[in-house]
This record gives structure tokens, sequence and C-alpha cells, in this order.
């Protein structure tokens, strides 16, 4: 079985109510549930963590080192501001995916710059709810990728 950390940040516990113009109206639970049956289908196991503390953030991923073979993350607004998450997806290595409801670089322009994304294998944003089913599947292609069975 194959185990992905998926990883919220800050202001995501809201979704649902928090500006549904841009973030739309799916809230944190249904986008989880929603996650889940994609990994199910895919032989994947999630474990969920949501924080609006960057240095729990930065703990969960250090841990997913022992337990984790990939990352999926919205590092939310810590995206445009933390090093320090930057260096904890650096450090442990394990591949990451970096997912944004809205298109981040449509928005405003403190917004287009991730600092996390460079150590990603690559980013989907745009979507909604939907990036974060898209962001499974591409987790999922990104640990197949090198194997015998590495079809989108
Ligand atoms: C976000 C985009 C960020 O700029 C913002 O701070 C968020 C959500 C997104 O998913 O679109 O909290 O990561």
């Amino acid at each position: 079985m194959t185990h992905v950390l998926v990883l919220h940040g800050p202001n995501l516990n809201l979704l649902g109510t928090r500006e549904p113009h841009v973030y739309g109206n799916v809230t944190l639970d249904k986008i989880n549930e929603m996650m889940r049956q994609q990994a199910e289908e895919l032989g994947i196991e999630l474990r969920f963590v949501q924080s609006n503390h960057e240095g729990e953030l930065v703990d969960a991923i250090q841990e997913a080192a022992d337990w984790a073979d990939g990352i999926i993350i919205n590092p939310a607004a810590y995206t445009h501001t933390s090093v320090a998450l930057r260096d904890a997806i650096a450090a442990v290595g394990l591949p990451a995916v970096e997912v944004h409801l809205s298109n981040i670089a449509s928005r405003e322009e403190f917004r287009t710059r991730s600092l996390t994304a460079a150590v990603c294998v690559g980013q989907i944003a745009g979507f909604g709810a939907y990036s974060y089913v898209l962001a499974v599947r591409a987790i999922d292609y990104c640990l197949r990728r090198g194997t015998n069975d590495d079809t989108p």
C-alpha cells in the first residue's frame, strides 16, 4: 500500500464559507472525501493534516519521512512566504505535489510567486476542489514513474 500525506495550510479549514467567489463552496471535509475516493481507486492511503501554524506543518513534513511515500500540499498563504516549508520539503526528499484551488498565476502579484513550488515535482492550480483530485492522480503518477507501470 502506498501512503501519502495530505497537508492543508492556514485558513483552508474555513473552505465552504471562505471567499466562495474565489475558493468555491466545497468544504475541506468534502475535499478530503473526494481525494479519498480517488486514492482508493489507485490503491493509495491518505493521511490528512490541516494546520494554521507554520511549525506544525514543518513537523508534519519531517514526520512524513518515517511513513509516507509522497506528499500533497496546499501551503495556502505560506506558499508565498515560507522558506521553512520549502526547506522541510527539500530536506525529506519525498516527491511532493503542490496544489491550489485558485489559479495563483492570475491573481494578485504577491500570490504569483511560490517559494515551495521549486522543491515540488509540480503544481496543480485553478481547478477548485477538483485540483485536489488531480493532485492525487499526479502523486500516483510520480510514485509509479520509472516503474513498469508509469502510464498516466
Ligand atoms: C490558495 C492560494 C493562496 O494564495 C491563498 O493564500 C490560500 C489558498 C489556493 O488554494 O488557491 O489560502 O493556496
